[in-house]
């Protein structure tokens, strides 16, 4: 796209979407928290000008309607919770550089200052809406006081979102059949005037703002339906007297809709933040209103939110649109739907007090998949990643290396000799061999494309997979042997661990602040890694260091049993409390997985394969073009699949399996590199992958297009 690549000139902001004050926060929460600072400190070690801001949403019904479940003001009720949220993140290693919340002085002169600007310009006008009414309660209802049917796809919706059908805003008026959550009983619709943002006169602007928007793919087509269609205006004002006053109607039961004040946060967090370092530090206002790299990270149950209605507010009032947007999946447990009500999470806090590190979960859910693909936690997928990743592949590499250079060199090998020849000018890395200087500069141009791709995992697997390296080089050059035989080429194998250790240090540091710190110190070096850059990746690191200490423990198997036995035990013990319904009961999930209950699976394989194995397979999308049986054979099937940059045929043994009619524009994965085979007298070139005796076509959860690298 038209932007330039990290890092740019520009100030950047990086932002989290607000966490609503109105709960406690369970593992699954910090995905987003995690992704933001991972991503804000690799910016900053790309070099570039970042701040990293989020605060908490106190306002609106989200949080009002659970005040009022307690009996206490939703002022008490939302602080509380803030204060219990800034304490929790940094001890997730999550640091902002300020936290702060809608409900503060900041903000509310912001936003009411926004508005203002919104008015002058001639975007807000008054207009007579149908607004749901309890005649018992006597009380208007806005948004999630209220509950019905969906306009759009006839789900069940409350107030102002349609939370388990299409996941769209809704208006006031829009939602059918209403009831009030108040007392139950069936509401009326009476008119009452609001205030309007005409959103629709900026559809031309959000139109060319939709090509523009970097970040994942979802929050870039998902919002196109709506600003392609007809855009309607957006009701900004709520009869309710928790949140933000709108301007001049000071005292009114009339405030702004939580969804304006909110995202404004992004902006006065980040003037909070110049108030508090100076301008020269950061400045907030050539950020926002001059130019800057906003980058916003949220689930991506608010896509809507942030490409449709912000990024409108933003031009109305003069501001700098974002740039990019990180919508992430959900995050399921054991494969269902974390549900507070149900105790059926892990607590930020119970992680924490069950001893494990922060640095493992924040590499788990950065990891494990893709920004936008959905997450599954499991105690014993955690283990196993912690376990193989973490302790096999870099906490092995690291000690093992360390550790000879330590005995046997008292820590970084002296090679200066051998490299007399050498000039400065010509290699970053003075005293390391070509090879490792080529596979340390691999992995930041790795971390670098992770970054501008907007991928997380990317970035955080690049000092992975150069320990990786880093554990076949010794192996092969196997330095144990060479001590004796030529001591010479010993110390320039460990002179190259030493320089990939210091590497990982560096590139690891956004997942794995804490452990990568130890590191650093391991080194010998001094100060923070923060300070440094990517270009410390190829400073020689101190001459002398001590005994090194292993960074990762191992996960024992009994751990995870125990863990799972408390979580059931848990999640028992609350259900037969209460046999209130499944309220909330799978957050975010539609359906579970418990049709897998009585297969008898495959022994997993004992043979490990190297990444490089892998990466033998060509994987592609393909999309299937055509597809008919095979003459004579019950089960082939004869496919045409287009893999981009050109159609193949395929033969595949899904014929009894599958209607091969309907087959035609689905998403397919094949191996696009295996030998080509003759079966039946067609020849099969590649291979369809399914799942199981009943072939389970493999699909995309998102939109790779066809021929996209699966990898
Ligand atoms: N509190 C909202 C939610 O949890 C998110 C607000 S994000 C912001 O859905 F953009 F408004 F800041
Ligand atoms: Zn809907």
């Amino acid at each position: 796209m038209s932007h330039e690549d990290f890092p740019t000139e520009k100030p950047a902001v990086v932002t989290c979407g607000l966490p609503y004050a109105n709960g406690d926060l369970h593992i699954g929460h910090l995905r987003t928290y995690v992704g933001g600072d991972i991503y804000s400190r690799s910016l900053r070690t790309l070099g570039q000008k970042t701040a990293f801001v989020s605060g908490s949403d106190m306002h609106g019904t989200p949080v009002a309607v659970n005040a009022e479940k307690e009996g206490v003001t939703p002022e008490e009720f939302a602080l509380r919770h803030h204060e219990k949220y800034e304490a929790t993140f940094p001890r997730f290693n999550i640091e902002f550089d300020n936290y702060g919340h809608t409900h503060d002085e900041t903000n509310t002169e912001l936003t009411q200052e926004i508005v203002r600007t919104l008015e002058a310009e001639g975007y807000v006008y008054e207009k007579e809406i149908p607004v749901a009414y309890d005649p018992e309660a006597d009380q208007w209802l806005p948004d999630r006081f209220v509950e019905g049917a969906c306009p759009y796809c006839g789900a069940h919706a409350r107030g102002d979102e349609c939370d388990e059908g299409c996941g769209r805003h809704l208006e006031p008026g829009e939602i059918e059949a209403p009831t009030s959550t108040l007392t139950g009983n069936a509401a009326e619709y009476r008119e009452r005037e609001h205030k309007f943002f005409a959103v629709s006169d900026l559809q031309d602007y959000l139109q060319e703002f939709i090509d523009r928007l970097e970040g994942t793919s979802n929050a870039q087509n998902q919002p196109r339906e709506w600003i392609e269609g007809e855009l309607q205006d957006w009701c900004i004002t709520r009869d309710m007297d928790w949140g933000i006053d709108y301007p001049g109607e000071e005292g009114d039961d009339l405030v702004l809709y939580v969804w304006v004040d909110a995202p404004i946060e992004y902006v006065s967090s980040t003037k909070q933040y110049t108030e508090r370092v100076g301008a020269d530090t950061f400045d907030w206002e050539a950020a926002w209103k001059e130019s800057g790299d906003i980058v916003h990270i949220i689930g991506r149950d608010i896509i809507q939110h942030h490409t449709v209605f912000w990024p409108a507010m933003l031009r109305g009032a003069g501001y700098v649109e974002p740039r990019a947007v990180m919508a992430s999946g959900f995050i399921t447990l054991n494969g269902k739907g974390f549900s507070t009500s149900r105790n059926r999470a892990v607590w930020a806090d119970e992680y924490l007090d069950e001893g494990f590190h922060p640095d493992l979960l924040r590499y788990y859910l950065a990891t494990n998949g893709g920004v936008q693909q959905d997450v599954d936690f499991s105690w014993s997928k955690f283990k196993d990643r912690v376990n193989s990743e973490l302790v096999g592949t870099v906490g092995n590499f690291l000690y093992r290396s360390m550790l000879f250079a330590y005995r046997n060199f008292e820590g970084t090998p002296d090679v200066s000799e051998l490299h007399s020849e050498a000039s400065e000018t010509e290699s970053r890395a003075a005293e390391v061999s070509e090879e490792v200087e080529a596979r340390i500069q691999e992995a930041i141009d790795e971390f670098e494309a992770g970054i501008n791709d907007y991928s997380v995992r990317k970035s955080g697997n690049a000092a992975v997979r150069l320990a990786q390296f880093g554990n076949e080089y010794i192996q092969r050059n196997e330095p144990w042997k060479l001590t004796d035989e030529d001591p010479e080429a010993a110390a320039q194998v460990i002179r190259d661990c030493v320089q990939i250790a210091k590497a990982i240090a560096v590139l690891f540091f956004p997942v794995a602040p804490d452990k990568m710190q130890a590191l650093w110190e391991q080194l010998g070096e001094d100060g923070s890694v923060a300070d440094t850059g990517v270009d410390a990746a190829f400073e020689a690191p101190p001459a002398s260091f001590g005994e090194p200490e292993a960074l990762f423990e191992k996960i024992e198997d009994e751990r995870v049993e125990e863990l799972n036995e408390k979580l059931e035990a848990r999640v028992a013990e609350t259900e037969s409390e209460s046999d209130e319904s499944d309220e909330d009961a799978e957050e975010n999930m539609d359906a579970d997985s418990d049709a897998d209950a009585d297969i008898d699976f495959e022994p997993l394989a004992d043979d490990r394969i190297s990444f490089e194995d892998f990466q033998g397979l060509d994987i592609r999308v393909g999309e299937i073009v055509a597809a008919e049986g095979i003459d004579g054979a019950d089960k082939l099937a004869k496919l045409t699949v287009d893999i981009g940059v050109e159609e193949r045929q395929i033969v595949a043994g899904i014929k009894q399996l599958h209607d091969l009619d309907s087959l035609a524009g689905s998403k397919v994965i094949i191996v696009a590199n295996l030998e080509k085979a003759e079966l039946f007298g067609v020849e099969s070139n590649g291979m369809l992958l399914a799942a199981g005796d009943e072939a389970d076509i493999l699909t995309t959860h998102g939109d790779a297009v066809p021929g996209t690298k699966v990898q």
